[in-house]
């Protein structure tokens, strides 16, 4: 590392709480590697002339601070990850919740947030199957969140790279999905039927009454403090019969949650039953 972008273990410690503090992921010996990648990466593009001098900009300049916790954050995924919790979407969410909302006299109307959506691949193949999957005449919304701006420029543009659409089924491919020269466009159809916002998960959000929150791949780069803090708002914003997808390697065991561990066939979940 030259000494422009020297990064000694007090601006380490520095770097560490603020990111902490603002967004809740956790940087430590282990990862610190990464942090100090990413933080090279910006002071060169950015020629700025230490990471001291940065700290100061991030501190009081805002906008610099999304900039900065967008390039921290890691954002991979893809279409159709981890195909066992959109079987059980199908085989045992949307049945019961389907039942629920029939017994009630609700509306016919499923609410999905998509918490953590990265480039928009989870909220599309979400939107894919509840266009398949619901009964004629149920209608469906989605909210797409991530603190990314980068990512969520990519995500309401829709435009994915051929190599990207493994684990697209050729079915729904042609069905969903304009060919374009080298890519696909996702369709209108569903595109509409996703709203795309910026959200920071440690703050409380602005948005209420979903059936089903999916935050898969997330709560690993936090700690259990933040964790619990964002599960909080999701239970917040859920309605009284409503489940919660994590990512299977995540878990809420042993954190002193109300949400009910549900095993299917498929996949663990979780649940909000309550009256
Ligand atoms: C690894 S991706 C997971 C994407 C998708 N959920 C999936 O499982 O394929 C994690 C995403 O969480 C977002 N993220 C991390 N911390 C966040 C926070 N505090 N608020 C909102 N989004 C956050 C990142 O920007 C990133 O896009």
């Amino acid at each position: 590392m030259s000494d422009a972008v020297f990064f000694s273990d007090i601006d380490f410690e520095r770097y560490r709480k603020l990111i902490y503090k603002e967004c809740g992921i956790v940087f430590t010996a282990n990862n610190r590697s990464i942090l100090d990648r990413r933080l090279k990466e910006i002071i060169r593009k950015k020629n700025v002339s230490s990471v001291g001098e940065y700290y100061k900009s991030i501190e009081t300049d805002k906008n610099e601070l999304k900039v900065f916790l967008d390039a921290v954050t890691t954002n991979l995924t893809s279409f159709f990850r981890n195909l066992p919790h959109f079987t059980a979407l199908e085989k045992f969410v949307l049945p019961a919740i389907i039942a629920e909302k029939q017994k009630k006299g609700a509306p016919q109307t499923i609410r999905v947030w998509s918490a953590g959506c990265s480039t928009g691949e989870e909220p599309y193949t979400i939107g894919v199957l509840l266009a398949e999957k619901l009964p004629p005449y149920w209608k469906f919304e989605i909210i797409a969140s991530d603190l990314s701006l980068r990512c969520l420029m990519t995500a309401k543009e829709g435009f994915y790279d051929g190599d990207h659409m493994t684990g697209v089924p050729e079915g729904y491919l042609a069905k969903y999905f304009d060919k374009q020269v080298n890519g696909y466009r996702i369709k209108d159809v569903i595109r509409s039927k996703v709203r795309f916002d910026y959200h920071n998960l440690i703050n409380i959000p602005q948005w209420r009454n979903f059936d089903i929150v999916f935050c898969r791949n997330v709560l690993i780069y936090f700690d259990e403090a933040a964790q619990l803090q964002v599960i909080k708002h999701f239970w917040d914003s859920m309605l009284n019969r409503s489940f919660l997808y994590i990512g299977h390697s995540e878990s809420l065991f042993g954190m002193n949650t109300q949400f009910q561990f549900v095993k299917t066939e498929w996949t663990t979940l979780y649940k909000k039953w309550i009256d």
